[in-house]
């Protein structure tokens, strides 16, 4: 190949992200092979110190490769000679090792942004210990809605981050999947043991047919789906913040660390982090679609379309970690005004539902209760005051026809506020004092056991792979003449 040409197959420059896996895979596929006597052992050590020394010595890649398989094979028949490293390759192919190091990749990946999540999810849930009484208006079609809590806002995002938490966490299971001695698209004559290789890689279980296993990129779209649901949701979480830090609403004050001024206007905060989390979410829904674009109409056998899913990929996890942190920074570093939340939640009328449902408990149907507070509303706005402040007349006025007693709805209004109407708040799941406390305490026990069963899964792959690499320095150092 001319050097153009090279240029524009090549995937070295994506594959700098997958060196250390093929680097593990070719161990255990070598190992594996020794262990069913199809590679000796003089053969496998010289292969195994190949592996080591391209390893420890981090491979110069502008080499003219086609890519990091290709490259490490010739520098393994380099250093062992072709002899003995030419046999490193029997009974697999490029199309599973290339499946076999998006898949290693991609599960450390994965359990990485559910770290993140988790760390995220215990901010939010730490923030919102804090404003437990932090009175504020909810919104729908961003108007006022009802009075509600700030935690609740960020109860609601814990929740949110818990999910995609639950997501990524079992799109690992099929992930987790070793694809590793399929070969090119229809397995091998050679004797080989695929469950072998699968365990000391630390893998759960196999993709078992070997034209699904080097062809389906299924898992891909999957884990790249569950990363645009994320972005989203944290582009959410940024827009709220980017709109509630106006002079407007001066509901939050972002970190000055996490801001930037104007290069004109002195007085200017820019939300930026949060502006760009938002086009970043953008990028990570356009590389979803990229790839399953990629994916689509593709003839079953490995075709060389597929090499394009790789950087998409790499760099969807690098900007959900980002996100992640950055996030997470902002909200636990931004400043809450709280006085402001409450003098928006006092002035807007935001108690009228709650007089409504107290007309309903005293036996009045909700459509007439509806029909009556949304005339004290009406009036009050015309009048420019509270509702509280109406006057009999107004009541009079509001309840004509209904055949409910204007002292019933006036000796309502006398007693609701913004606290009460917090306090009455009792459904499950509201933004009531009560719930906040209990959906605190339930989050805090779901994170640690979120954490629990991570640390269990990264575990067991660590331990596999510390496994495997002892065995090779068994192997290595046994004595020569065996
Ligand atoms: N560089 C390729 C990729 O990234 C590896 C597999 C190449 N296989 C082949 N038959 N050319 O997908």
């Amino acid at each position: 190949m001319d050097d153009i040409t090279l240029e524009y197959v090549s995937s070295i420059n994506d594959d700098v992200e997958i060196i250390q896996y093929d680097i593990l895979g070719s161990q255990a596929h070598v190992v594996m092979l020794y262990h069913n006597g199809v590679l000796n052992l003089s053969d496998l050590k010289k292969i195994l110190v190949a592996l080591q020394t391209i390893n420890d010595e981090k491979i110069e890649l502008v080499t003219g490769a086609e890519d990091v398989h290709e490259l490490i094979e010739g520098l393994v028949i380099d250093i062992a000679g072709a002899e003995s490293g030419g046999r490193m390759h029997t009974a697999r192919s490029r199309n599973d090792q290339v499946a076999l190091d998006m898949r290693m990749k991609m599960r450390d990946d994965i359990n990485a942004i559910c770290r993140y999540l988790l760390d995220a999810a215990e901010s939010m849930l730490s923030v919102a210990q804090v404003h437990q009484k932090t009175v504020m208006p909810l919104y729908t079609h961003l108007q006022q809605a009802q009075v509600g809590l700030f935690s609740h806002y960020l109860l609601a995002n814990t929740d949110v981050l818990l999910r995609d938490f639950k997501r990524l966490y079992q799109t690992f299971e099929r992930v987790n999947c070793s694809p590793l001695g399929s070969g090119a698209v229809g397995g091998t004559s050679i004797s080989i043991d695929r469950h072998e290789t699968a365990n000391m890689l630390g893998f759960d279980g196999l993709v078992e047919n070997s034209l699904d296993a080097t062809s389906s990129r299924d898992f891909v779209s999957e884990y790249m789906a569950m990363q645009s649901i994320l972005m989203t949701n944290l582009s959410r979480i940024a827009e709220d913040l980017v709109i509630w830090s106006t002079s407007e609403f001066n509901f939050v004050e972002l970190a000055d660390e996490f801001t930037s001024p104007s290069s004109v206007m002195p007085q200017k905060k820019n939300p930026d982090i949060l502006e760009i989390t938002r086009g970043k979410a953008a990028r990570v829904i356009g590389d979803t679609a990229a790839v399953m674009a990629i994916s689509k109409g593709l003839a079953s056998g490995y075709g060389r379309d597929l090499q394009e899913i790789k950087s998409v990929v790499w760099r969807a996890a690098r900007i959900s970690v980002n996100a992640l942190q950055l996030v997470r920074s902002v909200i636990i570093t931004m400043k809450v005004n709280q006085k402001q939340m409450k003098k928006a939640s006092v002035s807007g009328n935001l108690i009228a539902l709650d007089i409504a449902e107290k007309l309903v408990m005293k036996g009045v149907a909700f459509r007439v209760a509806h029909q009556i507070v949304g005339s004290l509303v009406h009036t009050a706005h015309v009048a420019k005051k509270p509702i509280r402040r109406l006057g009999s007349d107004d009541i009079l006025n509001a309840v004509e026809g209904t055949g409910v007693q204007p002292h019933m709805v006036s000796s309502i209004i006398s007693v609701i506020t913004v606290n009460s109407s917090i306090k009455d708040r009792k459904s499950f799941g509201s933004s009531g004092y009560a719930e906040q406390k209990r959906m605190i305490a339930d989050r805090v026990d779901v994170i640690g056991q979120y954490r629990e069963i991570l640390t269990k899964r990264e575990s067991k792959i660590n331990a596999s792979i510390k496994h495997l690499k002892e065995e090779i320095n068994e192997i290595v150092n046994t004595s020569a003449g065996e």
